[in-house]
């Protein structure tokens, strides 16, 4: 996973991919006319795409069936993993014949196994077609590169094979779709709850825009050091969000015996994580049940502040490999959806609360729910019977 970091997670390059995933999504939004839908696979069909786009260099359309199948099994697989499954812990229960002690685990295996037979076509077809030029197009031509150089210097203990290369593809799947889709599911939920942030997010933006005399049609990364109150409520709603809470379910043991805050930690023990634990700390973040994105913003609410107990990639050298790209899409998503559109749960309004809407299995997701957007250029939208009754965000 160390690779990912080397080989240029979040480069500017990758913007384009995002945005044009983005738009992608948008088109489709505008052909709904405001009618609600269920935005998760829309989002999550798009984040893949970003990791086809990074790994392979190539996307696949909304109607391109093997791929939509992908991109269910990956939802799936975080449905069926969950914090109750010993089997992370004791992995030989995998084997006893009852499934109240395997949990999931046969199902989630399956799905691993097409997800990689998946990845495996495509590295295939991408070695097929390597043209033998020193230009890197994308991660799986800096991989083989580098397995290639291991070989000729004969390095005996090179991690680079092909084997490798196609496992750490199927978690880049795992690790960089539903990660960043809940995300951003949850952003609509906490911009629907506190209405007048988001009218101080779009304000933000809208105001911005006319100063700067921006053309273009998409907000940008080089935009983002302009729009603070904007940073400030990411962070804000990564920190409510909570996705993560034990660490994502990853395990990690330690190699030696050690001590920790007074504890004194046997070798080999098992250790989770509790992120949520330090996310609603009072002591740290006051009144943590309240959604404040001034806490993440200096006394004149001018530039950005980061709270070093704000973790929500984890610390240290096991944290999450795709923090960068996950900040640049969450930056464009979220920055480009708020500028185009209002939205709102025209059927569900009574259900969402986010301190109860949600289920906790390898993240902290919320329900599904219908949700209809409505943009904001175009006054037209406002006819649409779905939404005339609804109250909408600004
Ligand atoms: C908002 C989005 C995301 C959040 C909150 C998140 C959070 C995390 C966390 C907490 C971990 C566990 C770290 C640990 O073990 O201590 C993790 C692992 C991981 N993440 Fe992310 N992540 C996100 C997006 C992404 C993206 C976009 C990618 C890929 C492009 C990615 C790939 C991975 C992988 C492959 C691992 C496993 C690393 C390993 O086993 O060493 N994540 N992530």
């Amino acid at each position: 996973m160390s690779t990912l970091k080397k080989f240029g997670m979040g480069k500017v390059f990758l913007q384009e991919t995002i945005l044009a995933e983005i738009q992608d999504i948008f088109v489709i939004i505008d052909k709904q006319k405001c009618k609600a839908l269920n935005i998760k696979g829309l989002l999550t069909h798009g984040l893949s795409n970003i990791i086809c786009g990074f790994a392979f260099g190539e996307r696949f359309s909304h109607d391109y069936e093997e791929f939509q199948d992908v991109v269910n099994l990956i939802e799936e697989c975080f449905t069926l993993g969950s914090h109750d499954s010993w089997i992370t812990i004791f992995p030989l229960l995998r084997f006893v014949p009852i499934k109240s002690m395997r949990g999931n685990y046969k199902q989630f295996s399956k799905n691993f196994k097409k997800i990689f037979n998946f990845a495996k076509k495509l590295v295939e077809n991408h070695k097929q077609n390597l043209d033998g030029s020193e230009e890197t197009r994308d991660y799986i031509d800096e991989f083989l590169r580098q397995t290639d150089i291991d070989k000729k210097a004969n390095k005996m203990d090179s991690t680079f094979d092909m084997d490798q290369l196609i496992t750490s593809i199927t978690n880049l799947f795992i690790g960089g779709t539903e990660t960043t889709s809940t995300t951003l599911r949850w952003a609509f939920i906490f911009m629907i709850e506190n209405p007048e942030c988001l009218q101080k997010c779009q304000t933000e933006i809208d105001e911005y825009i006319e100063s700067a005399n921006i053309s273009t049609d998409m907000i940008q990364m080089t935009d983002k050091p302009f729009l603070p109150y904007l940073q400030a409520t990411i962070l804000e709603i990564q920190r409510c969000a909570n996705i993560a809470t034990l660490g994502g379910s990853t395990m990690h043991r330690n190699l030696a015996a050690t001590t920790l805050a007074g504890y004194n930690i046997p070798k080999d023990t098992y250790i989770a994580a509790n992120f949520y634990s330090v996310h609603v700390d009072g002591r740290v973040f006051p009144h943590p049940d309240k959604f404040d994105p001034t806490r993440f913003l200096s006394d004149d609410l001018k530039s950005v502040q980061r709270h070093p107990a704000f973790i929500p990639f984890s610390i240290g050298k096991k944290s999450c490999p795709g923090e960068s790209l996950a900040n640049m899409e969450l930056f464009l998503f979220i920055s480009n959806f708020l500028r185009r559109y209002n939205f709102n749960v025209p059927n569900q309004s009574s259900q969402i609360n986010s301190k109860i809407f949600y289920t906790t299995s390898l993240t902290r997701a919320p329900h599904d729910y219908q949700i209809s957007f409505v943009n904001r250029n175009n006054d037209n939208n406002n006819n649409n019977d779905n939404f005339k009754n609804v109250p909408i965000g600004a």
